[in-house]
């Protein structure tokens, strides 16, 4: 079962043996493991380092190996110290003792860190195409609604009437990042280990160009030493699932709260929903709030993969074994994450009414106004200070803020009085924000589309 022991009289102690196995959870690297190894065989055939006819024969057994795996779920319940281990034990079921020779020089500190890799890799892929689905659900939303108005909120306090294409718009652009984010970390990722031996590179003439080309790796890593013993490359790809869940959380908070009876702002898809054991009327938002709750979950993954490095001497220690489940973990909650925030973003409904009417919302106008009134002439501090003062009243005397200005300003600043029509249409307000990234309609087709292109130009 060991692929060690032959210097020992003893076995492991038995809970030992349990607490030292990886195979339970990096058996998930079965194909990654099977692939690197085939081409590291290859390789060595390349090198002469084996006859060409062992090098395929052992080829030939490691599909065996993977397709045996696939076929018979049992198989990978097969007692094994970690993935790697598995592939030698069962590789020489169908091999024999050739088996031995597909570790010819080479190290299981070289060969985790290679299956990694190759995980992290796909992983980004199948992230980075997630968040390229869910941008477009966002552009189709915030097209649908470019000009639907609603209170666009600083501090959860109404501040000024936005447009919810406005709001779509600041989410897509955050995915834009992350989207970014996981290509660079990627580039950083797609390095070859393999060749590296346990830390002093390998005595065998391999090829690692040509091996890298095999694996579809871009590069070869230049230290064998930095190759099998650091792990930022790990750390990159689950700080990017973290800022990315982080995004996803905010998003969902809005979807929560805005959804909620007393706003209604948003009609949830009910399939993201689930009702109360107890309380017949509730559709509780729950794929949100798990969505926001794992935030926490992926920033765990990336303290703890932090923490489990950082004080380690230089050189392959037992200690980055801990790195796999930190991975999976962030990886696989931030792509059902992704999929769950674009079911819900497809399915949103808008209830134009009653954003409508918390947009219209008088005070929301009082920055709009006083900037209308600085307009005039005078300093813009003074017509905060005047505006301020006629908020002031409106909710003193309970009338309306804009009988107030019609009002005070008849006097004061006549021509403003004038448009106070204009100047309390929320429709108006975000038109007049025309500006790059502002709120209004065009401005946020134009930045809608310009995120989507972002994502398309690779
Ligand atoms: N299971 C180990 C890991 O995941 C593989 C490397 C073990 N190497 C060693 N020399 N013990 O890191």
């Amino acid at each position: 079962m060991k692929l060690w022991g032959g210097n020992y009289s003893t076995d492991p102690d038995a809970a030992f043996w349990e607490f030292n196995r990886s195979f339970p959870f990096d058996r998930r690297l079965l194909p990654e493991e099977i692939a690197a190894s085939q081409a590291y065989v290859r390789a060595l055939g390349r090198a002469k380092s084996i006859p060409a006819r062992d090098a395929e024969r052992l080829v030939d057994g490691l599909g065996e190996v993977l397709k045996r795996a696939r076929r018979d779920p049992a198989y990978l319940e097969l007692d094994a110290e970690d993935v790697h281990s598995f592939v030698e034990t069962r590789l020489g079921e169908i091999v024999g003792d050739l088996a031995g020779q597909a570790h010819l020089g080479r190290s299981r500190n070289e060969q985790a860190v290679t299956a990694l890799r190759l995980w992290i890799r796909v992983a980004i892929d199948v992230l980075r195409d997630g968040v390229r689905a869910l941008v477009e659900a966002l552009a189709e939303k915030g097209h649908a609604g470019a000009a639907s108005v609603m209170p666009g909120y600083t501090h959860t306090r109404a501040a000024e009437p936005i447009t919810f294409g406005h709001w779509a718009a600041a989410h897509a652009w955050g995915l834009v990042r992350d989207f970014d984010r996981l290509g660079d970390a990627r580039r950083r990722v797609d390095v070859l280990p393999l060749g590296s031996g346990a830390l002093a590179g390998t005595a065998l003439p391999i090829d690692r160009e040509a091996l890298a080309r095999d694996l579809g790796f871009a590069a070869v890593s230049e230290s064998a030493l930095d190759a099998v013993m650091d792990r930022d490359f790990a750390i990159e790809f689950v700080a990017c699932c973290a800022t990315l869940q982080m995004h996803f959380s905010r998003m969902a908070e809005d979807l929560i709260w805005l959804s909620s009876p007393e706003f209604g702002f948003f009609r949830l898809p009910e399939a993201f929903t689930t009702g109360s054991s107890l309380m017949p009327q509730k559709k509780n938002p729950d794929a949100l709030e798990l969505v926001r709750g794992k935030a926490g979950r992926v920033t765990g993954d990336l303290v703890r993969l932090h923490t489990v490095v950082k004080g380690l001497a230089t050189g392959y220690q037992k200690d980055l074994q801990e790195d796999k489940e930190a991975v999976f973990d962030a990886g696989d909650t931030a792509i059902n994450s992704v999929a769950i925030m674009r079911g819900v973003v497809t399915g949103l409904t808008l209830d134009e009414a009653a954003l409508r009417r918390a947009a219209s919302h008088e005070e929301m106008i009082a920055a709009g106004l006083a900037v209308a009134i600085a307009h005039e002439g005078g300093s813009f501090r003074k017509a905060h200070g005047l505006v301020g003062s006629m908020v002031a009243e409106a909710q003193r005397t309970g009338s309306s803020l804009r009988a107030v200005a019609a009002r005070v300003l008849a006097s004061e600043v006549p021509s403003v009085a004038a448009r106070l029509d204009v100047l309390f249409a929320p429709d108006e307000a975000v038109r007049a924000k025309a500006a790059r990234g502002g709120t209004a309609p065009d401005a946020v087709r134009v930045s809608l589309d310009a995120a989507l292109s972002r994502l398309r130009r690779e």
